[in-house]
């Protein structure tokens, strides 16, 4: 059997409306000033509200950095960072989607006492060492599976994103709350959601270190996303799928956080980038492109995934075949959670497809997960299929 590391965040804890203890957990971990980080969307809809008084009650001080923006930038990260270092906070709470648990890895690094590092220091893997501040993460999406990975994407000048991949941002324990996510608006839902089928799709066909610990976890994913994900976008109260579409996310980060994403994240980076297209989006724009461009290499692990997905068995027939019908299943599920499926109609002109390539090629540490080589006339070549 082929050698296989596999890590992940150290405690999980998953109960409908358990955030309001929120106060207590950073108590019992010996905390006593707590920075949370999340984003004005959040602090609009009063999701706060829930946790905020259970600190004072646990007589945890607590300060809120609330500017995250959707993809946020390096600024963004050092404006909460210098907000952790006033109020001297001993544990960092990620609070939101991806781009607020992002901020939060990111903060609980640099506005550690002790730390030497600076932001630009840490881009790349493995290039962040040395100790953190405790961080627990609280995901209010159910997506990017933020709180079991340990990365984190900041956007750096105008349009480029870039990755911090280090086993220092593996958070300390996840708190995964439903109850949070009963407001999500469908589309947030249905782009998340798609995200993290993205992770786990990505994850079983990952081309170096793909395992059976991240194959099981993949397919645990995606049959709870795949079964939840129209139900959680139609019926935004059902707590039942919203619990299974966040131990679905949750899953998937644990699969792809071992077993990488490749060329659907590497060729979604450019339009949230250029666009400001929402990541769950930007990769549900090219999935079924890269996917039919994977089929000659990957149709058996398509196949394998394919009833996992469609929640039957398929007609019997070659897995190249199984794949196509996986692919065109996905292309429907797009549609019928209503985003929007081609590049044009998310106001990308055509002649933006070949600085979007090259974009693209920049995004090596994802390309080279991906089953088969792209080049750059193939990312235009995906594209222009997905325009
Ligand atoms: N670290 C990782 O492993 C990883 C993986 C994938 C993506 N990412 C990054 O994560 C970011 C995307 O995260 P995301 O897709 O979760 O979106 P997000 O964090 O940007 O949030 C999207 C929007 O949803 C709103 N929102 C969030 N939760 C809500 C709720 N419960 N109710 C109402 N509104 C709510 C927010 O206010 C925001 O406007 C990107 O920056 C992406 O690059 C990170
Ligand atoms: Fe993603």
């Amino acid at each position: 059997m082929q050698a296989f590391t596999f890590t992940t965040t150290k405690t999980i804890l998953n109960e409908a409306g358990s955030a309001t203890r929120l106060g207590e957990l950073c108590k019992d971990q010996g905390a006593r000033s707590v920075l949370i980080v999340t984003d004005p969307g959040i602090r609009k809809v009063g999701l706060l509200d829930k946790v905020l008084p259970g600190f004072a009650s646990a007589g945890v001080k607590v300060a809120v950095f609330d500017e995250t923006e959707a993809d946020p930038s390096d600024v963004t990260v050092l404006k909460a960072v210098d907000l952790g270092k006033a109020h001297k906070v001993d544990l960092v709470v990620g609070f939101g989607g991806g781009s607020s648990m992002d901020v939060a890895k990111l903060v609980a690094f640099l506005a550690a006492p002790k730390c030497s590092q600076s932001l630009p220091d840490m881009y790349g893997v493995n290039n962040a060492k040395g100790a953190r501040l405790p961080l627990i993460q609280v995901p209010t999406t159910a997506g990017t599976g933020s709180e079991v990975t340990p990365i984190a994407i900041v956007t750096t000048g105008a349009t480029t994103k870039s990755g911090v991949v280090s086993s220092i941002l593996q958070p300390d324990i996840a708190l995964l709350d439903a109850e949070l996510t009963l407001g999500l608006p469908p589309q947030v839902t249905a782009a998340t959601g798609i995200d993290a089928m993205v992770h786990a799709i990505e994850a079983y066909t990952s081309r170096h270190k793909k395992n059976p610990v991240s194959d099981m976890l993949a397919r645990e994913a995606l049959k709870l996303l795949s079964a939840n994900i129209i139900t959680a976008v139609k019926e935004g109260g059902h707590v039942e799928a919203r619990s299974k579409m966040l131990l679905g996310a949750l899953l998937a980060g644990q699969a792809f956080a071992n077993a990488p994403v490749a060329a659907v994240h590497a060729l979604a980076y450019p339009l949230g980038g250029h666009f400001h297209i929402p990541h769950g989006l930007s990769n549900s724009l090219v999935l079924p492109h890269v996917m039919r461009f994977n089929a000659p290499n990957a149709a058996r692990e398509y196949a394998e995934l394919a009833p996992i997905i469609m929640g039957r068995e398929c007609k019997p027939g070659t897995a190249a075949k199984q794949a196509e019908h996986l692919i065109d299943w996905i292309e429907d599920l797009v549609m019928e959670v209503e985003l929007p499926a081609r590049l044009r109609d998310c106001k990308v002109p055509e002649n933006f497809l070949g600085k979007l390539a090259a974009d693209a090629m920049l995004q090596q540490r994802l390309l080279v997960n991906n089953p088969r080589d792209v080049t750059e006339k193939d990312a235009l070549d995906i594209y222009r299929a997905a325009f």
